[in-house]
């Protein structure tokens, strides 16, 4: 069966954009299609200024909106990257065969750094090795396929060449990764600024619907979202970046499709209210669940603790075969050769 791994890290709360544009495909179609692991990749959101009580808050938060998105413990692993010690132990080995230049031009550390230097902040050495933690994630459990938005697109190249590199030198030992090939999921934009991602680390709230907002904050920035001063109700993203947005968020409430619904509208208010009152619908499930899981504390733990061990076991075995093969002496005897890629 295919491996899929898949990450989100908790740096903000999760919105309607990483609902419908990821996680609600990982609950739907990945858990069922295949081996999939779906991890909090909770060091990843220590690369930049960080509040301590906030990430440990977030990252319990996440795991239990992710169950409540209907991720089954039974078909899939849910785990909290820092819980397995095997992500920090390969991320180093990854670094002894990635390059400085090959880090400085990934486009993300590009343009977070410069934002921070900008604001005369200091840039954190693990905001450039990043990516090496990434594949890490990746192939530590010989995964084979990424479920990822563009933005993590050039992250996903990186871990490909690391484990080809790898290979050719130190022997076959991890699963070259593919990009998982472009999926029809839907790009939600800020409601707001529809050029622009509505994603959960940006701090401007009226733009951005989150998975937990009340109903009435759901309708009421719903209802503000900028329009388009144009033509009436059309699909069209590059004129008219408001209305597409809002289509396509009713589609992928609905099922339907955003060029065919801009035919029913003659109003840009009656879309809005259609659209408002999909993503309710939509939010709805997800929210009581989350609310029942908030009652269990204890049960999100427990399905931590048996996601970790699980991670664990299938990592460990490739993670120790990296040491080896890399030339590191095992502090155990050798026992018997465990399978390296699974
Ligand atoms: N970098 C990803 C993001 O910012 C999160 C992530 C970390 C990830 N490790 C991963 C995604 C491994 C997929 C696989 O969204």
């Amino acid at each position: 069966m295919t491996r899929v791994f898949s990450g989100i890290k908790p740096t903000g709360h999760l919105t309607l954009g990483n609902y419908l544009g990821a996680i609600r495909r990982w609950a739907d179609v990945d858990q069922y299609q295949s081996d999939a692991l779906f991890c909090i990749v909770d060091l990843h959101a220590l690369t930049v200024d960080h509040d301590p009580a906030r990430v440990r808050r977030l990252t319990r938060q996440d795991a239990t909106l992710l169950l409540a998105t209907g991720l089954d413990p039974k078909l899939c692993t849910v785990f909290v990257q820092s819980h397995v010690d095997e992500h920090a132990r390969l991320s180093y080995v990854l670094e002894c065969v990635a390059t400085d230049g090959e880090m400085r031009r990934m486009i993300q550390y590009k343009e977070k750094s410069a934002r921070e230097r900008e604001r005369g902040g200091s840039v954190r050495l693990s905001l450039l090795t990043y990516p090496a933690l990434m594949a890490a994630d990746i192939l530590a459990y010989g995964t084979d396929e990424v479920p990822v938005g563009d933005d993590q697109a050039q992250h996903v190249e990186l871990a490909r060449d690391l484990a080809v590199r790898f290979n050719q030198r130190y022997g076959h030992t991890f699963v070259v990764p593919r990009t998982a090939s472009p999926r029809v999921a839907a790009r939600v934009m800020n409601l707001q600024e529809p050029t622009s991602k509505m994603g959960k680390s940006d701090d401007s709230g009226p733009g951005i619907v989150y998975l937990l907002d009340e109903p009435e904050t759901v309708r009421k920035k719903i209802m503000r979202a900028v329009t388009d001063s144009g033509r009436g109700v059309v699909y069209d993203q590059a004129e008219q970046p408001g209305i597409a947005n809002l289509l396509e968020i009713l589609a992928a409430c609905t099922g339907g499709d955003p060029e065919a619904l801009s035919g029913e509208y003659e109003t840009y208010g009656a879309l809005k209210k259609d659209t408002a009152e999909a993503v309710v619908e939509v939010l709805r499930p997800v929210q009581d669940r989350h609310r029942e899981l908030c009652t269990d504390p204890a049960y999100v733990e427990a399905v931590l603790r048996d996601g970790a061990e699980r991670a664990r076991a299938m990592a460990r075995p490739t993670v120790d075969a990296a040491y080896r093969a890399i030339g590191l002496l095992p502090a155990v005897a050798e026992e018997a050769e465990p399978n390296a890629t699974r």
